[in-house]
């Protein structure tokens, strides 16, 4: 199976060289051996630490009949979103990791993608497969809520800010320097990048479709250092909080910055780490910890949506978002949420 990546930054460059470095293991899991066969990027004279063939001729690639699957990791929102309608129109299976796309497009895109792949594991927390547990592990349950920390460049700040006393913009940037952040950073810290994962699992959890400027969203700009010595006075952690939650007909969704006592489980959730508490009407609570960014643990998710793909067959149908509660469900609205 023939991969073309569109987008070769911290992620794809993960994704092309775990290809080739975990090769024997993933052909033996995936039964076929899958090729990073090309990389799109704009610019060909940047370094780039990868072995692939590089080309910055999107067209080519997308029209090349040989490509299976197109990964897109490019970035960027309405660009992305015509580069995946052709890959599809073209027969091809997507893969991305692209959370903003799919705050905005997610439910048009899985319709036009009908029985073609179209898959996203890596859109949400990282290296966590939690869109994975959502739709299949935990399929049997109503979700109750969901309840995590789902940016991996908020909490390594707020856990450098609170434990080494580091200041925000330097903070920042070392996040940026590690390639946590997004290409802009306000994304983060302005809370929207957790909201669009939210908006990924409200849809998968309660077929909820509903865009950013519906939903509550507070970033982490205005932490002062009063409110981390305060934090720390009476033991508590300030974590930037993604919440999912369904009160009878109506489902809250928020995104804020909230004090947990260090005693609970989530506050000991540091550094670039993700954490994302499920719970199920059935199974009662389920807790997943792991890598919310960075390149390989992003790729790894990505390639296992990759190898699904080649098990099942191109082809094959997928699941898309599921609508488990029926049509009675409804935003509550961001008015009537207390934080
Ligand atoms: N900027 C994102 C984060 C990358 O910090 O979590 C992973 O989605």
């Amino acid at each position: 199976m023939k991969v073309g990546i569109i987008g070769v930054g911290t992620v794809g460059a993960s994704v092309a060289n775990i290809l080739r470095d975990n090769k024997d293991i993933i052909t033996a899991r995936a039964g076929c051996e899958i090729e990073p066969a090309i990389g799109v990027v704009n610019n060909l004279n940047k370094k780039r630490d990868v072995t692939i063939e590089l080309t910055d001729d999107l067209e080519k690639v997308l029209n090349d009949d040989s490509i299976d699957v197109i990964v897109e990791l490019m970035g960027g929102i309405e660009r992305p979103y015509e580069i995946i309608k052709k890959a599809l129109a073209n027969g091809k299976a997507v893969v991305t990791a692209n959370k903003a796309l799919l705050a905005y497009h997610r439910y048009e895109l899985q319709d036009l993608a009908g029985d073609t792949p179209f898959e996203y594991e890596a859109s949400v927390a990282g290296g966590i497969p939690i869109i994975n547990a959502l739709r299949d592990g935990l399929t049997a349950n109503n979700i109750l809520s969901i309840r995590g920390i789902m940016n991996g460049t908020c909490n390594y700040m707020l856990t450098k800010m609170i434990n080494e006393g580091i200041d925000y913009d330097t903070i920042l940037k070392e996040a940026q320097e590690l390639g946590y952040a997004e290409a802009d950073p306000t994304f983060d810290v302005g809370g929207f990048d957790a909201a669009h994962k939210l908006l990924i699992l409200g849809s998968i959890a309660y077929g909820i479709d509903v865009k950013p400027e519906d939903i509550l969203i507070e970033g982490i700009q205005n932490i002062s250092s009063e409110d981390i010595d305060f934090a720390k006075e009476f033991n508590y952690s300030i974590k930037l909080l993604t919440i999912a939650k369904k009160v009878d007909n109506e489902i809250e969704l928020r995104v804020h910055p909230s004090l947990i006592p260090n005693h609970e489980m989530i506050s000991k959730v540091d550094g670039v780490m993700n954490g994302v508490s499920v719970i199920g009407d059935k199974v009662g609570e389920t807790m997943y910890y792991g890598a919310g960014a960075g390149g390989d643990a992003t790729a790894s998710a990505v390639i296992a949506n990759i190898i699904d793909i080649a098990r099942r067959g191109k082809g094959a149908p997928m699941l898309g978002f599921e609508t488990p509660h029926g049509k009675n469900l409804k935003l509550m609205p961001k008015e009537n949420i207390r934080t």
